[in-house]
């Protein structure tokens, strides 16, 4: 999704780009993407790039964090930014200051679990909660989801973003990776609707087939 979105920039007359992720506080593998793509399209990777930390929303991994902290982490956040626009209104370059594992996070992201996420389908459950709303395939941002007989089915263009969990309001999906997400909690951020999600559904969606692409930021760690 990310180099899909890449796709669509206008690089050709670019004197400064940077990039702003969000993270869940493991490391940045899409700065790393980005970058790489960047780096291929014209030669020279990014100018700047920033990570915000925000609440982590993948609970196979990371449980979700309580409401109070949340609101903490966004306050940082909204911080953060100011002094993000602050370094790209004067054109600054700026290198990541990359955490220590975001080297292996990138390598497992867009290794083995980015190839096989396309094809997840099979790793969700929903349960007799569903009340068959269709709140998930309005929210999926790859257009990955159909309601059939009032029920989710996945097709095989997952990214394993987690949003179908998230907006569920009977919390009826579950994912069955890692530690999988029965009891591990939901997050979502507190301004994000429903409408705005399916506004932008299907944008950026890559095809089934196309391969993760993976970059490199300078001075971050090389760990594969
Ligand atoms: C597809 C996808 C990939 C992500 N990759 C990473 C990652 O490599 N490292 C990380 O720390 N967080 C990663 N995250 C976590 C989010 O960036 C973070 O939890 C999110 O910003 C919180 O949600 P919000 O910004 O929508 O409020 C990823 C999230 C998604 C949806
Ligand atoms: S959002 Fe939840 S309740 Fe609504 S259709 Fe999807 S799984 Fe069912
Ligand atoms: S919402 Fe995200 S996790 Fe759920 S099916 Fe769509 S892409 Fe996959």
């Amino acid at each position: 999704m990310v180099a899909n979105f890449t796709e669509r920039l206008d690089l050709s007359r670019a004197k400064y780009t940077f990039a702003v992720v969000t993270m869940g506080g493991i490391g940045v593998s899409a700065l790393h993407q980005l970058n790489g793509i960047v780096r291929e399209r014209r030669g020279r990777g990014l100018d700047a790039a920033f990570a915000v930390n925000m609440p982590g929303n993948f609970p196979p991994l990371m449980r979700s964090v309580p409401a109070g902290k949340c609101g903490e982490i966004l306050e940082r956040a909204d911080r953060r930014l100011d002094e993000i626009a602050e370094a790209i209104g004067s054109g600054r370059p700026v290198s990541p200051g990359f955490a220590p594992l975001s080297g292996l996070v990138n390598a497992l992201s867009y290794g083995s679990l980015a190839k096989s996420a396309r094809d997840a389908g099979e790793l969700f459950s929903v349960s007799d909660a569903c009340t068959g709303c269709g709140t998930c395939a309005r929210v999926c941002p790859a257009g990955n989801l159909t309601l059939v007989d009032g029920r989710p089915m996945w097709g095989r263009r997952c990214e394993l973003c987690c949003a179908c969990l998230h907006f569920c309001p009977t919390e009826a999906i579950q994912l069955h990776v890692m530690f999988g997400t029965e009891g591990r909690g939901r997050y979502r951020h507190p301004d994000l609707t429903v409408a705005a999600m399916e506004a932008q559904r299907g944008q950026n969606v890559p095809a089934p087939d196309t391969p993760a692409v993976q970059g490199r930021l300078p001075g971050a760690p090389v760990l594969f």
